[in-house]
């Protein structure tokens, strides 16, 4: 192959992108800590931690060698009838650390299909008690849970272009999103419309499906603890099993080790993935609860009905372990407040630009948004140009860097975002 980027440009699919008109891409060779080392020799200052998943950055020593050591023993056998070490210390690990009664873990292969996991585990606990009819969603606009049909299902109609799949995906309830923000003032009136659609269907609803505190790809946006806390209520009072989608919040990213911390509440099954690995394999786990594991074995058909081939993956289980083992000795959230204020402090100067409606920081997470969405070609190329990876989307311009950030790398990120948008040329 002569020309890389050239065969990448006619083959080669990337996300949500045309085979036939693609946005331009840049070729990666390494990464190392928080930099990002192009085939041209440059080198970004990474602001998005691959979609979530790097926090304790690139190429870390701990986690090469926990790949290495693992690679040479086990790098994958089946999990039907078979177990190990890795499986069972992540497993260990994840009961530890989730909140108290989510103790029942399923290993899978990646976010999405830890909700269709979530999903079928809801619909399989009221069928088990002969509630058959109990087999629908309710969930909340302005959500993402990922790109399979039964996770889209759930995604904002809007943004998840439901249109394109009419007919094809189940139809669930979608209550108003919570519109009071995680800095301001409780008001009831946010959870009316959750709370008619729940006590209106509660009888044909197994589960209701959410991300905790932070709505990620749907919004970037921080909703208010007390609504996550009257949802838990409600899905208690009526008999509904709360599904929390911990899959981007999740290890620490919104400055709590998981968003239902915030509001400290458990749900009945959580789902976990991206930086479960410290975002170097695809990795994802479904919390339950005992009671929820009892009830779908005790029912017919007596066992919960899902298997991937890479279930348990030795390998990626072996990762995760270290992975999560780094998080507890390096003092995440010592580093999440810092990445927090640092944030705060460049970042909020974007709220003088013209084109800007909001600037909204929380833990490692800030976001500018804008009244109009970005010419993303112009934008990626004049972001490359200062020397950092930042990926906007729609009219969000956001920061997630990996933990290991330091206040001087965390400066070139927004002082580029303010560069950029003060050329008022992503309009
Ligand atoms: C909250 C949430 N759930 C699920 C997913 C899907 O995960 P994956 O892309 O690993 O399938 C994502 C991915 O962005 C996510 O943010």
């Amino acid at each position: 192959m002569d020309n890389l980027l050239e065969f990448d440009r006619t083959h080669l699919w990337h996300p949500y992108t045309s085979i036939e008109d693609p946005l331009p891409v840049i070729e990666v060779v390494a990464a190392d800590g928080v930099r990002i080392k192009l085939a041209d020799g440059r080198e970004l200052i990474d602001g998005m931690s691959s979609w979530w998943a790097v926090i304790h950055g690139y190429n870390h020593p701990v986690l090469i060698n926990a790949i290495k050591n693992q690679a040479e023993n086990l790098c994958h056998v089946m999990f039907g009838g078979i177990t190990h070490k890795p499986a069972a210390e992540l497993g260990y690990q994840l009961v530890e650390i989730t909140p108290a009664g989510l103790d029942r873990v399923f290993l899978c292969d990646s976010g999405s299909v830890a909700v269709e996991v979530a999903m079928k585990m809801a619909i399989q606990h009221y069928y088990a008690q002969k509630q058959q009819k109990k087999n629908r969603f309710l969930t909340i606009k302005s959500g993402y849970h990922g790109d399979t049909f039964h996770a889209m299902s759930v995604c904002d109609p809007q943004t998840g272009m439901h249109h394109i799949y009419s007919g094809v995906l189940p139809e669930y309830l979608f209550a108003d999103r919570p519109e009071i923000s995680f800095y301001d003032r409780w008001d009831e009136q946010d959870i009316s419309s959750f709370r008619t659609l729940i006590s209106q269907n509660h009888q044909e609803l197994c589960g209701v499906i959410l991300e905790p505190i932070v709505q990620g790809a749907g919004g970037m946006r921080f909703y208010h603890p007390e609504y996550l806390q009257e949802v838990r209520r409600l899905c208690d009072q009526y008999d509904v099993l709360l599904i929390a989608d911990e899959i981007a919040t999740g290890f620490g990213r919104s400055g709590e080790l998981f968003g239902c911390n915030h509001a400290d509440i458990v749900p009945d099954i959580m789902c976990l993935g991206k930086a479960l690995t410290g975002g170097y394999m695809s990795l994802a786990a479904v919390m339950t609860t005992s009671s929820v594991g009892r009830t779908i074995s005790m029912g017919e058909p007596h066992v919960f009905m899902h298997g991937p081939t890479f279930m348990g993956n030795p390998l990626a289980c072996k990762l995760a372990s270290a992975s999560l083992s780094l998080l507890k000795e390096f003092g995440w959230k010592d580093a999440v407040q810092r990445i927090e204020k640092n944030l705060i402090e460049g970042l909020m100067p974007c709220k003088q630009l013209k084109g800007v409606s909001d600037v909204r920081v929380l833990g490692a997470i800030g976001v500018v948004e804008l009244t109009e969405p970005v010419a993303m070609a112009e934008i990626q190329h004049r972001f490359v140009e200062e020397g950092v990876w930042i990926r906007p989307f729609g009219k969000l311009v956001y920061l997630m860097p990996p933990y290991c950030i330091d206040d001087a790398d965390t400066q070139v990120l927004t002082n580029a975002v303010v560069n950029v948008l003060s050329q008022n040329n992503h309009r």
